[in-house]
């Protein structure tokens, strides 16, 4: 692929910014009446974290919002990708548990800071930290029905508090992740797998694809109470937001050809092909047969065109070779690893990331072509490798991560002006280095670096390369 230079400009009204979600970085945990989320509890058992720590202080954006919202503005940027609490917002989650007008107001008070700011917010509605009572009640995602009903009513609740000022709306974050680390792997919360020792009672050989299942509905269910009850005032968008990383074939053989797309199926098209096509793809079918749930041809219509755009989160390319066991990847086996030894990119603090962005540009291209819809980029980023071992005058001169963020955004510019793909965002994760899940604190993504003894912010120096890119978005100059 030809390489685009970076002095083409970006689309007028294209939303640039960063993102962060509220689990990894809000901390206060216990205030304004905030409920438990099953991450509370999951950070804390032993070896579910690497450093053991939990979400307790974070980056402690509840109490430096203001702080943070002009480091914000000081990179320049047009809009902001965050997500609400659900915890904070209905402390017990259900449909009939009480609404928590603390929490309502904290959130009312930020979008508002941030608009005064010329900062247009992008709000996820569901970034992974379900209200721990539903999971005790019935199960949380394991239970279609109940889940159904109570994320619709907390998404009700954010579209008539916040919709006024919120244009975009994001139901869920990477329901793949959800389901196959909460419920497979066993490695997020809720933790269940058929690991016993992960979890005395899960079964992965059905939970994730149940939990899948009943994500897209919940989703479905939310976007037609937005589009019927809020969107002929409000005006907004609506959409979902997808992970899913390019496969690569390993070599020319047909059957590694094939192995590309059935990773493509199983990390994709498990959310995607519902969403915008109206099927599961054949090949998951294939794979778990009766496992798969499906829906009745009434919530086939729900789905099927539930999201306004394709939200994309994506952060590396696979090598795809056939005859893997895994059978959360379609039992794909992935690499890095060229035939000839090489490896495809710079490798990242995190096993499961190079930096290869000819992949970028080839997935927004896969992704435009098959579901024919504009494309958020929601995330992407860099862990750089040992940043957390380094002293802070030495990480912030995050050179991989620049390199990285020069590859993607040249690959962006690229597939909007030469490959003729519609994309309206780019929105690198992560603002601020955070709670990085299962790594804990120990894995950096952030633009920005985050002392956690002092909490002082020191911007890196990609936060000061994407400035420098983003002054050719044609609104700011
Ligand atoms: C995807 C997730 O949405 C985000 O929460 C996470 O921190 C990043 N990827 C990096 O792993």
């Amino acid at each position: 692929m030809a390489v685009a230079t970076i002095d083409k400009k970006l689309p007028k009204d294209f939303l640039w910014g960063f993102a962060t979600a509220a689990f990894q970085i809000e901390g206060s945990m216990a205030a304004d009446g905030r409920g438990p989320s099953i991450w509370d509890g999951f950070a804390k058992l032993p070896g579910k974290t690497q450093d053991g720590k939990g979400g307790e202080v974070a980056t402690d954006s509840y109490n430096r919002w203001r702080e943070d919202v002009d480091l914000l503005a000081s990179y320049g940027v047009k809009s902001y990708r965050f997500s609400i609490s659900w915890s904070r917002i209905i402390p017990l989650g259900g449909r009939d548990d009480p609404i928590n007008p603390a929490g309502i107001a904290w959130y009312s008070r930020f979008i508002d800071e941030l608009l005064s700011r010329g900062i247009t917010p992008f709000v996820t509605l569901y970034h992974w930290d379900l209200p721990q009572s539903l999971q005790d009640r019935y199960g949380g995602w394991l239970n279609k029905d109940e889940i159904v009903q109570d994320y619709t009513r907390y998404a009700k609740v954010c579209f008539e508090a916040f919709g006024d000022r919120v244009k975009h709306w994001l139901t869920m974050n990477e329901p793949w992740c959800v389901a196959i680390l909460g419920y497979g792997r066993g490695v997020f919360a809720p933790g269940r797998s058929s690991d016993r020792e992960r979890s005395p009672e899960g079964d992965s050989s059905t939970e994730p694809w149940i939990v899948g299942h009943s994500v897209i509905l919940a989703h479905a269910h939310a976007v037609k109470l937005y589009r019927e009850e809020f969107k002929p005032t409000q005006k907004g968008l609506v959409g979902i937001t997808l992970n899913g990383d390019w496969a690569m074939p390993y070599d020319d053989s047909p059957e590694n050809m094939d192995a590309a797309q059935h990773a493509l199926d199983f990390a994709i098209g498990w959310y995607a092909d519902p969403i915008y096509l109206g099927h599961y793809p054949p090949y998951m079918r294939e794979v778990l047969g009766a496992r798969m749930p499906d829906f009745t041809p009434e919530e086939w219509a729900l789905v099927k065109g539930s999201s306004d755009f394709y939200g994309m989160n994506t952060y590396t390319t696979n090598l795809c070779r056939a005859g893997g066991d895994d059978e959360f990847q379609g039992n794909v086996d992935y690499t890095f690893t060229r035939p000839d030894g090489t490896q495809l990119g710079t490798q990242a603090h995190c096993a499961w990331l190079q930096d290869y962005p000819d992949g970028f540009r080839s997935l927004l291209n896969y992704l435009y072509k098959r579901y024919k819809l504009p494309i958020y980029v929601t995330e992407n980023g860099f862990a750089v490798k040992g940043e957390n071992d380094m002293p802070i005058e030495q990480a912030i001169i995050d050179t991989d991560r620049v390199n990285y963020f020069t590859g993607t955004t040249t690959a962006l510019l690229g597939a909007i002006h030469e490959d003729g793909v519609d994309v309206r965002s780019y929105f690198p994760w992560s603002f601020l280095d955070n709670f990085e899940w299962a790594d804990g604190y120990l894995t950096r993504f952030g633009v920005t670096y985050v002392d956690y003894e002092t909490q002082k912010r020191y911007p890196k120096a990609s936060a000061k390369f994407l400035l420098k890119v983003r002054v050719f978005v044609p609104n700011f100059t």
